[in-house]
């Protein structure tokens, strides 16, 4: 169905009461549609597959139970709806501003993750996160953080269930956001640069994982947290494409013809796009940087999330654990691996992967925020570079293409990329 002609709506609004109370479990999809579960986790040592007690120094049961859960849903426990509901339901945008600067039949939509206190999609994830942690006893968790996202939205989650949160930022961010820090300690988090043994070292999520995890094994008041490529993560970002579900139908879609996100360990990606696996009509898109072309040109295959190889080996694309991106603005796309859940899809040919260079992602960033108002962060910008390139192609062939994609979070805290951007000196990365 189209969207009627003759309306100026741009922004599709749920009530509180819309907010999604269960997360939409995509493992029993994909053991339909492939014929079998997804691939185990293998342990470090043994790879042998992992059981619940292997991961029990590190997570929260109820957070290990969803990691394997079989369910189609899962209910979302109270006392993290009423955090949620501080920002969620988020807007869904038509973007008719965007779609008139590029002259397009197509009609673009994004579901705005910026509006949550962290400024991404991130809280999703980490408010079930301290929570169930919180419920079992655990006072302090670890994390690593690229962009700074992360361990942002952490400290966030931390502060509302009395949970002390100490991040290990990937120093190249860590000097690149400043604010960052002064926002994650705002919220009581501490932030150390990493690797924690190498001054000289850039860093990467993969080593910020290992001082992460070698910090949560070593006490027992302590657990550590993920931010994403885990299906517990992305079970929890699936809020996003409920919503969003519900907000194209009032727009007047019967649903989106492409689905589009960035993706770096993949939880924004599958957040959006996981509840619309089931339409094989709704094509699924993810965008990554050329310069960690993960998805594009990795090798799928067992391999360790973290540089040190103290986590669990997982079956997915990687270019290999010991990878050490370049330093992109892009902090939160800056890493080896990717979700599981992901890899299958492109590994099977159920979801499509593109790679874009930095320059071109700012060109995209600079054109929403002039005709949208709104300053993306870079990790966004991957998604709006291929969204223009979708709505392009749209216009080609005459086609009044449906575009949903991801705005997952504002770039307010870096505008030094930006800076860079418009004074003509950020290059592309080798
Ligand atoms: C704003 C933003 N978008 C995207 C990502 C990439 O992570 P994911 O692929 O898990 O969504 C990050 C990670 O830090 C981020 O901060």
């Amino acid at each position: 169905m189209a969207a009627p002609a003759d309306t100026t709506d741009t922004r599709f609004s749920l009530p509180q009461s819309a907010l999604p109370t269960a997360w939409f479990n995509v493992a029993p999809h994909l053991s339909d549609l492939f014929g079998a579960p997804l691939d185990p986790p293998l342990h470090p040592a043994t790879r042998e597959p992992v059981g619940p007690d292997d991961l029990a120094p590190l997570f929260a049961q109820e957070l290990i139970g969803q990691e394997m859960a079989t369910d189609p849903w899962i209910d979302i426990p109270g006392e993290v709806l009423d955090v949620l509901r501080l920002w969620r339901p988020t807007p869904l945008v038509r973007a008719r501003r965007l779609e008139a600067a590029l002259g397009t039949p197509a009609r673009i939509y994004f579901k705005d993750e910026s509006v949550s206190p962290a400024g991404s999609h991130k809280p999703n994830s980490a408010v079930p996160q301290a929570f169930y942690n919180a419920k079992e006893g655990i006072t302090r968790l670890t994390t690593e953080t690229g962009a700074g996202q992360w361990g942002t939205a952490l400290s966030f989650a931390c502060a509302q269930y009395d949970v002390e949160c100490a991040v290990y930022m990937v120093r190249k961010s860590f000097e690149q956001k400043p604010y960052r820090k002064v926002i994650m300690e705002t919220w009581g988090g501490t932030v150390v640069p990493s690797p924690i043994d190498d001054p000289s070292h850039p860093g990467s999520l993969g080593a910020a994982i290992s001082d992460a995890v070698r910090d949560a094994v070593g006490r027992d008041d302590t657990h550590y947290a993920l931010g994403s490529v885990l299906n517990h993560v992305l079970l929890h970002q699936t809020v996003i494409g409920l919503e969003a579900q519900q907000q194209l139908e009032s727009a007047g879609e019967t649903r989106p013809d492409v689905v589009i996100a960035p993706c770096g360990g993949g939880s924004n990606l599958g957040g959006i796009a996981l509840p619309f696996l089931p339409d094989p009509s709704v094509r699924l898109l993810a965008a990554e940087p050329a310069s960690c072309p993960t998805l594009t040109q990795g090798r799928y295959e067992y391999d360790y999330g973290d540089t040190a190889g103290f986590t669990p080996l997982m079956n997915m694309y990687t270019l290999g654990h010991d990878f050490v991106p370049p330093g992109i603005h892009a902090g939160g796309l800056r890493y080896h691996g990717d979700s599981p859940i992901i890899s299958k899809l492109v590994h099977e040919g159920r979801m499509e992967a593109v790679a874009h260079r930095q320059r071109a992602v700012f060109e995209a960033n600079v054109l929403f925020a002039r005709v949208e108002g709104k300053v993306p962060a870079p990790e966004a910008g991957h998604g709006i570079a291929s969204v223009i390139q979708e709505a392009n192609d749209a216009t080609a062939k005459g086609e009044e293409r449906v575009i949903l994609f991801n705005y997952c979070g504002h770039g307010l805290l870096d505008l030094a990329a930006y800076q860079e951007y418009l004074a003509g000196d950020l290059v592309d990365e080798p």
